[in-house]
């Protein structure tokens, strides 16, 4: 599984952080589309990124840092085929999975300590979506796109 990954410099120290947990120990193909320091930079410019990257297929799953998760999902689901959502919680990342097939998670690195966000990145890799009635309803929301 190939994961696209980036951050705002609200994110930015969790993201270093999670750029090597992704490739060491869940020994992910990660794609760390930035930034490179902690320097002020506006999230939806990283979100857009990461977000092109999944709906076009370069990537399989996305995963954007910015201190609320927020503002990250906020402009991630601006991009057709996306899913995004902030979640602060592994019980919100396995539903998400399962209810919502979301594609793009996002993270808090202000609010949300790293061993928490490392179970909820798990969480979210490795749980599928169960399909079913949620296919109907996750239709329904790609055909607003
Ligand atoms: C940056 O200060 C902060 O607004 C941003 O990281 C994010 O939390 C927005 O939703």
């Amino acid at each position: 599984m190939r994961v696209a990954i980036a951050s705002d410099h609200a994110g930015f120290e969790q993201k270093q952080i999670l750029v090597d947990y992704l490739a060491t120990e869940l020994g992910l193909d990660v794609m760390d589309m930035g930034p490179d320091s902690d320097d002020r930079v506006d999230y939806p410019d990283y979100a857009v990124s990461v977000a092109h990257a999944v709906a076009d297929g370069t990537a399989d799953r996305g995963i954007l840092v910015c201190g609320t998760g927020i503002g990250m999902a906020l402009a991630a689901d601006k991009v057709a085929g996306i899913r995004a959502s902030s979640i602060t919680t592994p019980e919100f990342a396995d539903l998400f999975r399962r209810h919502n097939d979301g594609n793009v998670l996002c993270l808090s690195g202000r609010f949300v300590e790293p061993a928490v966000n490392k179970e909820i990145i798990r969480v979210f890799l490795e749980t599928p979506f169960e399909g079913g009635r949620h296919a109907d309803r996750v239709a329904k929301v790609m055909a607003l796109d």
